[in-house]
């Protein structure tokens, strides 16, 4: 069954250089999906492709069935996009900017509601030459917002926002989620987007690396666990660094100042059992899993 977005075989040239090769994916309907990796991956071509806003060199988008080229005004209609760069008219107020952009669509949502869900009902009738950097940001969203449409497109919308009004800003996409909407989203916060999103593909130079649910790239790359625990009595740091060493489940081992211990292992739930009923005595025992950040990085780390 077709997606809400699906995306085969997109690739985007500029001469020689390819931005974009043969990406393929779907999102789903009502779907919170993250498109991640570094600067100069793709993510922007591909999101300004599937906007219809660039033009594919091959391939094809297709949104709810529609080509966003040749079925212009279905996606205006169902598709809003917040830019990385967004440029607007300098002298207006932001709720003059939001009410312009409502006047595009058929069935916007109310000025003041889409301001209010960017935070900005404060700054409403501030002209937007003089908004700060991340007050703009929170405009370039409240445009995106005020639409209504089914589909949002964000490009790094969280760009620039302090730490506050980035879990305002996570807050706002988890509720236009429960609306129904589905979202396609750019980040390089990848807490946020284990958080936030159902499921990430990570690009790296414009190739599709790995996609699927935050939980299943943690599990599917990398099993592996760090625990730490600090040793109680400073003279045990030799015999627990030996210990270690000789232990099957422990595939590396580190003892830092203080007398803690870091251990890597695939298998911690066997080796707390056994370091329980070791000699070492200890306290503050930590299981870190992995992460999104050990997947990003170990496929980015050969860009
Ligand atoms: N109009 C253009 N002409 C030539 N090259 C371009 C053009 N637009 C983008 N590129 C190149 O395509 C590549 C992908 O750019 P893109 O903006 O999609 O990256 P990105 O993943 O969004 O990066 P960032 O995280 O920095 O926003 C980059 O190497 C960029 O220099
Ligand atoms: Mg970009």
């Amino acid at each position: 069954m077709a997606g809400c977005i699906d995306v085969s075989n997109l690739s985007k040239r500029y001469g020689d250089f390819h931005a974009v090769s043969d990406l393929s994916f779907s999102v789903e309907h009502g779907e919170i999906f993250g498109l991640l990796g570094p600067n100069g991956a793709g993510k922007t071509t591909t999101l300004e492709m599937i906007a219809g806003i660039r033009r594919a060199s091959s391939g094809q988008v297709a949104i709810m069935g529609h080509d966003p080229h040749q079925d212009r005004r279905f996606t205006v209609e169902h598709v809003a996009l917040q830019q990385q760069e967004s440029s607007v008219f300098q002298y207006l107020t932001v709720s003059e900017l939001v009410e312009l952009h409502a006047s595009f669509y058929p069935d916007p949502r109310k000025s003041d509601d889409a301001i209010e869900f960017a935070g900005l009902l404060d700054h409403r009738d501030q002209r937007f030459a003089k908004l700060s950097g991340g007050q703009k940001r929170r405009l370039a969203f409240s445009l995106a917002v005020v639409g209504n449409t089914d589909i949002l497109i964000l490009d790094e919308p969280a760009a620039g926002l302090d730490p506050a009004a980035r879990t305002d800003l996570q807050a706002s996409i988890r509720q236009l989620q429960t609306l129904g909407k589905t979202i396609l989203y750019t980040t390089h916060h990848l807490e946020e987007a284990t958080e936030l999103c159902d499921r990430v593909a990570i690009m790296v130079g414009g190739r599709m690396q790995i996609s699927g649910s935050p939980s299943s790239l943690i599990n599917q790359f990398d099993a592996t666990a760090n625990i730490d625990f600090t040793l109680l009595e400073s003279g045990q740091g030799e015999s627990a660094r030996a210990w270690c060493e000789t232990h099957s489940l422990v595939e590396q081992s580190r003892l830092s100042p203080g007398g803690i211990v870091t251990v890597t292992t695939e298998d911690s739930d066997s080796f707390v059992r056994s370091l329980h009923h070791s000699d070492l005595r200890f306290k503050n025992l930590r299981i870190r899993s992995g992460s999104l950040n050990d997947v990003y990085t170990s496929l980015v780390k050969g860009d």
